[in-house]
């Protein structure tokens, strides 16, 4: 089967975001030890990186470009892409969110510890949920009804914008700085922290 570089861009995003996801979630759980200062830096860092490039990026690349080519093409995935859709919408808010639970939790104290971890918590198994939809019913449906027409536009749109975080990319310097704060201290699989 012909391999399709914005299929592809996908996957590796998720991957990327994934790890993201995973690590924030296993710091979370572990908790600010005696740098406190530095727990919720990267914390930030990591909310930040979620809202500035798959909530801007990624999804809308996939929702005005790929889930109407796949909706046109297989209309028994409506109902799919319609949740999907509707998760993007809510996306931004729900980061957002969760930016303010954390500044609740430092500038606040313990008391609103747990609201943050249990917000943080849903989101993420959401967030990976909606990543293995997409893996496991659109991007297939896409690869076995998308035509070379479809494919020329996506992997156009595709080829201009890269993910931040991807190992072979081209990397922008300020995101490179910002991929070190949160690799130097945080846990695996993103940090070495
Ligand atoms: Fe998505
Ligand atoms: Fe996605």
């Amino acid at each position: 089967m012909k391999k399709h570089s914005s299929l592809q861009t996908i996957r590796d995003e998720h991957a990327s975001l994934a790890a993201m996801l995973q690590s924030m979630r296993m710091m979370i759980e572990r908790g600010p030890s005696d740098d406190r200062r530095n727990f919720f830096d990267v914390v930030r860092a990591m909310l930040f990186y979620i809202d500035e490039f798959p909530e801007r990026l990624h999804h809308p690349k996939e929702s005005n470009l790929l889930f109407p080519k796949v909706a046109r093409r297989v209309p028994a995935l409506m109902p799919v892409i319609e949740r999907l859709e509707r998760e993007h919408m809510g996306g931004e808010h729900a980061v957002r969110e969760l930016q303010h639970l954390l500044l609740a939790w430092e500038l606040l104290g313990e008391a609103r510890r747990v609201a943050f971890a249990e917000a943080t918590g849903r989101y993420v198994g959401f967030y990976l949920e909606h990543m293995q939809i997409e893996e496991q019913q659109v991007l297939p449906a896409a690869e076995r009804s998308l035509d070379a027409q479809d494919w020329a536009e996506l992997d156009a749109a595709f080829v201009t914008h890269r993910d931040p975080l991807a190992p072979d990319g081209a990397r922008d310097p300020a995101w490179d700085r910002l991929f070190t704060r949160i690799v130097l201290k945080a846990p695996a699989p993103i940090g070495v922290g």
